[in-house]
């Protein structure tokens, strides 16, 4: 999810630059100030020294003027006035902030707490190693603290420290701290967390934060810095499956072709086969090159270009694997939504969807259902507004490849973003494929569409009629396969009503039918256009979405989209098989037009007005648009 999520602030890089070979621990902190959350984050970032001088000159001025501590430091103010500054400019929702100490560095991810905790969350958990829960010594387990748990489990954080606050407050008295922990273990021991300290602090004072505490001499745990400074987060990334997102195609010159990512689990040597996950292509690496010379192993973390024996077709957004490892392939999904919009989700709407480096668009179909983030409870809804986290089916307009989120963050993620505003409106956790198909790896052949295409001696398209009934469709479609016929080309016609006669003949109108009827015959068109041939298809279509979906299985240029156009009034006079008046008379539901929408194209590559010209200077038209 790491990719398109907000990006961290640029100090980061200084940051990283700086200390470069040390081990690095990214954190979320979840509290709210009242819990002493900014006081937390002063105390490590001033007593790591990493509070700039004249930062911590102005907090002693400050402490004096506002504080609430008398002559003592307030922390709060430190972290509140970094935040200010920060506001000062672009709104970002987390803050990160960065320490180090002699054997690591730190990021942490410093959310705020109020309302838009969800979304806040979400981005600042996005690539945490592990999370700092705060619960106030006075308080106990609240719910937010179980909605911060539940959020932090759902997002894959496996390392969580329970941050008992505030012991000062209540006499460092162990009773209380024993009943804190066993509460929280009762309802975490779902959560699936691989290590749970509880810690009993004081953040005020820096007890058990970055110093002992004396006064509860009965702890005998590390202190909460001593336990980030040691605490062994690495994932099992490096023993996973062979995964590597290709996220460009390298190619300054003609001997050189390399294919240039970040590895995000496993490792790989050269003279190792890879297989492409989308296409099933195998072929060997040769190389694998980076900035400082070349690599004898390349594993989880690291960027590299990777060059290949054979010459494959591989581009941005296709997955590398091992070919008996491979993760999923599918275009249906079920997964969680942690919606971030400000307007709710709508189902049936198209979204840009990301997934690791591909780019294709998607459908929320269904929401299976809400989640209750207070009391973990599943709610049925018909959408998710901001904040909420609903369990979605999703079809996508190309298949991507994933693994599930739980076991791989990076291959189990993506975001959706709204195509009007281009803002991140949601992001996805994959849990499965809807597919049953799923677990058939494609194979691949050498006989392919080009190899057919030269025998043809012509360039296979998809012409893709769509109209209202009765506009001119199959009229116009007719025409252009005899001109191209008569070319001496080898065409195809599919034919709506005479799909559903075969094929499709399973199928009725309602939406979910049509929805499957374009599917399958975008599926039909690609085989036909594969096998070398002209296709002409010529279906209503009313759907943007599903003919959209159907593009989305060309290449470019490959898909010609031709809007048959005839407002409703002249369709509905000529009503060639007599359906708009029986629609009209309530014999026929669904009808496209009448109580079923036609969404026009409005991007089509060719609009033919069927009223003010003839059908047969129209398919001519056609023909010159194709330059055939
Ligand atoms: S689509 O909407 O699912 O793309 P398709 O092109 O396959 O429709 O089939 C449309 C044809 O089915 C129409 O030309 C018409 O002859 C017939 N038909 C029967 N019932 C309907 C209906 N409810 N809506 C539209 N077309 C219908």
């Amino acid at each position: 999810m790491n990719q398109a999520l907000p990006s961290i602030a640029p100090p980061v890089v200084d940051f990283l630059g700086e200390h470069d070979q040390k081990g690095l621990l990214r954190f979320l902190t979840c509290g709210s100030v009242d819990d002493g959350k900014s006081t937390l984050i002063g105390r490590l970032l001033h007593d790591t020294k990493r509070v700039f001088e004249d930062q911590a000159a102005a907090l002693r001025k400050d402490s004096r003027k506002y504080g609430t501590q008398g002559e003592a430091l307030d922390f709060a103010l430190l972290v509140d006035g970094l935040e200010a500054e920060r506001e000062q400019g672009i709104t970002i929702d987390v803050a990160y902030r960065f320490f180090a100490t002699e054997g690591r560095k730190f990021i942490v991810a410093d959310t705020p707490g109020h309302e838009q905790y969800t979304r806040n969350m979400a981005t600042g958990a996005s690539n945490s190693d592990l999370a700092v829960i705060l619960i106030d010594a006075r308080k106990g387990v609240l719910q937010q603290t179980r909605r911060h748990s539940f959020i932090v489990s759902l997002l894959g954080i496996r390392h969580v420290v329970v941050a008992v606050n505030k012991m000062d407050l209540v006499g460092h008295d162990r009773a209380v701290l024993d009943a804190i922990e066993s509460d929280y273990r009762a309802f975490a021991e779902g959560f699936g967390f691989e290590t749970l300290q509880v810690i009993p602090m004081s953040a005020l004072t820096g007890e058990n934060v970055t110093v002992q505490s004396e006064a509860m001499p009965w702890y005998e745990g590390p202190t909460l810095l001593e336990h980030i400074e040691s605490i062994d987060v690495a994932s099992d990334d490096r023993l996973g499956p062979f995964r590597m997102p290709v996220q460009w195609v390298n190619r300054p010159n003609l001997d050189f072709r390399g294919y240039a990512g970040t590895v995000v689990s496993g490792s790989i040597r050269p003279g190792d086969k890879v297989a492409v996950a989308a296409s099933g292509r195998v072929a060997t690496v040769s190389r694998i090159a980076t900035m400082s010379g070349d690599l004898e192993e390349a594993v989880a973390g690291d960027a590299v270009t990777i060059t290949l024996e054979e010459e494959v077709d591989i581009s941005r957004g296709d997955v590398l694997s091992l070919p008996d490892q491979r993760p999923e392939v599918s275009d249906r999904l079920n997964a969680h939504v942690i919606w971030m919009g400000d307007q709710a989700l709508r189902t049936s709407r198209n979204y840009i969807i990301k997934a690791g480096k591909r780019t294709t668009t998607g459908v929320v179909r269904h929401i299976e259902h809400g989640i209750d983030v207070n009391s973990l409870k599943h709610l049925p809804t018909e959408t998710l507004a901001l904040n909420e986290i609903g369990f979605c089916e999703i079809q996508l307009g190309a298949p991507v490849a994933f693994d599930p989120y739980e076991v791989n963050r990076d291959m189990g993620s993506f975001v959706l973003i709204d195509p009007l505003t281009n803002q991140t409106v949601g992001a996805g956790l994959i849990w499965s494929s809807l597919r049953k198909a799923d677990n058939i790896h494609r194979q691949a052949f050498d006989i392919d569409r080009t190899a057919r295409a030269a025998l043809t001696g012509q360039t296979p398209r998809v012409l893709w009629f769509t109209g209202l009934s009765g506009a001119g469709k199959s009229t116009i479609a007719n025409l252009v396969e005899q001109r191209l016929h008569a070319q001496g080309r080898l065409t195809f016609l599919l034919d709506g009503d005479n799909v559903r006669h075969g094929l499709n003949k399973d199928l009725g109108f309602a939406e979910a039918d049509r929805v499957e009827n374009i599917r399958r015959v975008g599926e039909v068109a690609k085989l036909f256009t594969e096998a070398g041939l002209i296709t002409l298809v010529s279906f209503i279509s009313p759907f943007r979405s599903d003919r959209q979906m159907a593009r989305d299985l060309f290449g470019p240029g490959e898909f010609v989209e031709i809007h048959v156009h005839a407002p409703l009034e002249i369709a509905e006079t000529r009503d060639p098989k007599g359906l708009y008046r029986k629609a009209r008379a309530g014999e026929i539901r669904n009808f496209t037009g009448i109580d079923s929408p036609y969404e026009a194209p409005e991007q089509a590559e060719l609009v033919l007005d069927t009223v003010a010209r003839s059908a047969e200077d129209l398919a001519d038209e056609v023909i010159r648009h194709l330059g055939l």
